[in-house]
């Protein structure tokens, strides 16, 4: 046997003459939680649904627990749960219902319906809620329910397709909250998203796909290597320092410096106190006011970009991730 829960290898599909996924492969350990990054249209959605064998794969296979889900269904449908990116919640029904409907649907020992119901509100914080109708509450409840109704059956794994899109702040770091929970207590997850820092302070490998392609895979540090072996420095200077700063760096420390506005960036190889503190040091000398400076990683943002490009994709959402707005991408249809 081998720890690998999920095996996907080279995993190919067709949709008439498009390809959406181009030979994908990859394996997830039990207790990860694996997350799939990329923009609109990469093909994230499309790789789960042949995971849960809901697509079949136009060639390649997925290997759930060491067996071929497409030969066996019943038995992936029994280890997996899975939250679709939309909200399917039935509205006129309560929260309680929602759950019984599902507690059938996957075969839940009667004697256990009840027991499991009361601990899925409770774990949703909604047990308050629990005999008003779905579709009074608001997205954020709607959407923790739906991620309850998905575990109902207990599952070895959990797939969510982008479980936070178009929630509000609060509402995502709960989501967070639980995602981490069931994680600790055993469950092994796979998500989509398309916020950079999600995948960062959540998963702990993370495939970043486009074009129906993985273009890297790695935990979210081996990943920020591949932008720079070195570090970030950043100044916050006044803009009209900016430049002052800028020949500083180059002639004291050979360092070629972008400027926007009233920021200044190098990449910075070598012991990163040692270099911040020889700069800060120049700085001061020559009297160059500093509002802030630093020393980090590359964000995922600066990989994703670099992995992936600045071009806009079409989106059948309206819904521009604020990470993509953050990183300058508004408006490039
Ligand atoms: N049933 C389908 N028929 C034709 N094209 C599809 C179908 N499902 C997805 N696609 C196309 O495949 C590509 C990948 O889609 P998807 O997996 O939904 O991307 P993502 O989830 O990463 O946004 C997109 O270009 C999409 O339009
Ligand atoms: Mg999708």
């Amino acid at each position: 046997m081998t720890d690998n829960v999920i095996e996907i290898k080279n995993i190919t599909k067709k949709f008439g003459n498009f390809t959406a996924v181009k030979g994908i492969s990859f394996s997830i350990k039990e207790g990860e939680i694996f997350g799939l990054l990329g923009p609109n249209g990469a093909g994230k959605t499309t790789t789960l649904n042949m995971v849960l064998g809901l697509l079949h794969p136009t060639t390649g296979k997925i290997l759930i627990d060491g067996l071929d889900n497409t030969e066996h269904p019943e038995k992936v449908k029994n280890l997996i749960g899975f939250m679709t990116q939309e909200t399917v919640v039935d509205s006129t029904l309560t929260g309680r219902q929602n759950l019984e409907i599902a507690a059938r649907l996957y075969h839940v020992p009667e004697n256990e319906v009840q027991k499991r119901i009361r601990s899925s509100l409770d774990e949703a914080n909604l047990t308050g809620f629990a005999d008003r109708q779905a579709g009074t509450y608001s997205g954020g409840m709607q959407r923790r329910l739906n991620l309850v109704k998905s575990m109902i059956h207990e599952p070895r794994i959990l797939i969510l397709d982008e479980p936070t899109t178009g929630l509000d702040v609060q509402s995502r770091l709960s989501m967070w909250n639980h995602i981490k929970n069931l994680n600790k207590a055993g469950v092994t997850i796979i998500l989509t998203t398309q916020y950079l820092e999600e995948a960062d302070s959540l998963c702990d490998r993370i495939a970043i796909i486009d074009h129906g392609e993985v273009k890297a895979i790695g935990t979210a540090s081996e990943l920020k290597k591949i932008v720079s072996s070195g570090n970030i420095l950043d100044i916050t200077t006044k803009v009209s320092n900016a430049e002052e700063v800028q020949r500083l760096l180059k002639s004291k420390f050979h360092l070629e410096s972008e400027i926007k506005n009233d920021r200044v960036t190098a990449t910075v190889e070598g012991k990163p106190i040692e270099m911040l503190v020889k700069i800060g040091k120049a700085l001061e000398d020559q009297r160059v006011e500093v509002l802030a400076i630093s020393m980090h990683l590359p964000t995922m943002d600066d990989v994703f970009i670099k992995l992936t490009g600045e071009s806009m994709r079409d989106s059948a959402s309206n819904e521009m991730p604020d990470s993509m707005v953050r990183a300058g991408m508004a408006g490039r249809r």
